[in-house]
């Protein structure tokens, strides 16, 4: 293989530079020329496509985003579309092209594969909610910025007597949520993977009150509702002073951790040693501290799931 492709998709997370600045380095290390398709899979169908060198990704392992730009794109999820964007990478003389994203980028590397054209996966999300792979790019470096977050609140809360609702990011994984009300030692975490009654999470704020306790901090994932609408209940009820703080697009921000630098940069250059080996159809991601890579086919008919005796573990601490 000579000339590949790479691409960053969907939700930018920080890191996605550092696993771009892995593909193209290693890529050329290994004399084979690299090309950026920019703005996801709606420049590849736009013909958005640059030649990449060593120092085109220069500077930018420390820089969250991702200099490639992304973008979600309906169109790709046509045949249609799909087919424009095969015959701008054969038009380019592009043989293979890695996927940096979550779930819908997956879904578009999948799509590419079942149409013969070779692709590898690399998990770049900050939901942690990819198969495969136990941890994504960008998680570790969201969950600091929660828990960042949530420290800056806690010293609001606990001056004010006050309880504290916080929705942080995940439509439906509750990776952010679970670890980080886990590390900010959160009395109540509200994931989409478990049913939680209010009646409960009402009857626990209570007796913690009944037992002296004069603030509290309650992490909501986004799928599982609104924070906002949460907040009005949980103030309705227990009559206790309720804020409400919606984290948002911060969480996908800032510079990456060393963790997410270094692991962005080892899937990244994992991926090109499977095209340089022949392989396509793959998707890479660590498990055990062990990189691994499974077919991408397979892998995406898995669901992620959450670690349900971490789960167990964040309710026994927050008696
Ligand atoms: O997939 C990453 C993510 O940040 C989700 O947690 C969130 O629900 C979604 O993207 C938000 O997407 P957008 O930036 O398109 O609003």
């Amino acid at each position: 293989m000579k000339r590949i492709g790479v691409l960053t998709s969907g939700g930018d997370a920080p890191g996605m530079n550092a696993a771009v600045r892995a593909v193209v380095r290693k890529a050329i290390y290994h004399n084979m020329e690299v090309f950026g398709i920019y703005r996801g899979y709606a420049g590849l169908i736009d013909g958005d496509i640059k030649k990449l060198e060593v120092g085109s990704v220069g500077d930018i392992i420390h820089r969250g985003g991702t200099m490639l730009y992304s973008a979600r794109c309906e169109e790709f999820k046509t045949l249609e579309g799909q087919l424009k964007g095969i015959e701008n990478l054969k038009k380019h003389g592009i043989e293979a092209l890695v996927v940096i994203g979550g779930d819908g980028s997956y879904q578009g590397a999948k799509k590419l594969t079942e149409h013969g054209f070779p692709c590898i996966g690399v998990p770049g999300t900050i939901d942690n909610d990819i198969p495969g792979t136990d941890f994504t790019i960008g998680f570790d470096t969201a969950l600091n910025t929660v828990i960042d977050a949530i420290d800056k609140i806690r010293d609001t809360a606990t001056s004010h007597e006050r309880t504290y609702v916080i929705e942080v990011m995940g439509r439906h994984a509750g990776d952010i949520a679970l670890w980080a009300g886990l590390a900010g030692g959160a009395e109540t975490i509200l994931i989409p993977e478990a049913e939680d009654e209010m009646d409960e999470v009402i009857a626990r704020l209570k007796r913690g009150s009944d037992r002296g306790k004069k603030h509290s901090i309650i992490i909501v994932a986004e799928g599982v509702g609104s924070g906002v609408d949460f907040g009005k209940k949980i103030q309705e009820e227990t009559k206790f002073e309720t804020r409400v703080s919606v984290l948002g697009h911060i969480q996908r921000g800032g510079s990456p951790t060393a963790h997410d630098r270094v692991l962005a940069s080892r899937l990244g250059a994992r991926a090109v040693e499977l095209l340089l080996d022949g392989k396509g159809g793959r998707c890479v991601g660590i498990q055990s501290n062990e990189l691994v890579d499974h077919d991408i086919i397979e892998a995406l008919s898995r669901t992620h799931t959450i670690d349900r005796k971490m789960y167990d573990l964040s309710k026994e601490l927050s008696i």
